[in-house]
């Protein structure tokens, strides 16, 4: 089955971003370990990062005509503001895994909210970058 990973905005700078925050380890140590991680679910696996909202919509798009079976999403900031990507999965029908590194919930208050957590299967938030392994993990128990 195929499987989709999203980092929306500023997720190209994880490891040196705000580390006190986010960690230290880089958004390509965390594609490698997904990428490991999915070989051995038996998976096939694709990695996507954009800071572009539009580029995010249209990656969601494409995802149904690649048959994708389930997207694993840091939507980054764009998860406290974006219409368009709730509506993106509801227009595509694309089950999808929500991961934060950091606990939103215990952040500012504006990061309390999420546009997609409603229509999620799942959310993750504050488990570090692990959260996207026990995500995938997940998303394997799922498709099986
Ligand atoms: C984030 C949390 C968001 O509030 C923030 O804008 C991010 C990263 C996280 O992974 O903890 O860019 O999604």
């Amino acid at each position: 089955s195929k499987v989709l990973v999203i980092n929306g905005p500023n997720l190209n700078l994880l490891g040196t971003r705000e580390p006190h925050i986010y960690g230290s380890t880089t958004l390509a140590d965390v594609e490698d370990g997904l990428r490991a991680q999915a070989r051995e679910l038996g998976l096939e696996l694709e990695c996507f990062q954009s800071n572009h909202e539009g580029a995010i919509v249209d990656r969601i798009h494409q995802a149904r005509l690649e048959g994708v079976k389930f997207v694993l999403i840091n939507p980054g900031a764009y998860t406290h503001t974006s219409v368009a990507i709730r509506d993106a999965f509801g227009g595509v029908a694309i089950p999808f895994v929500e991961v934060h590194i950091s606990n939103v919930h215990k952040r500012e208050a504006f990061r309390h909210h999420s546009y997609l957590s409603d229509v999620a299967e799942a959310v993750m938030a504050g488990f570090g970058t692990m959260g996207y392994s026990l995500a995938l993990q997940f998303i394997a128990a799922k498709l099986r």
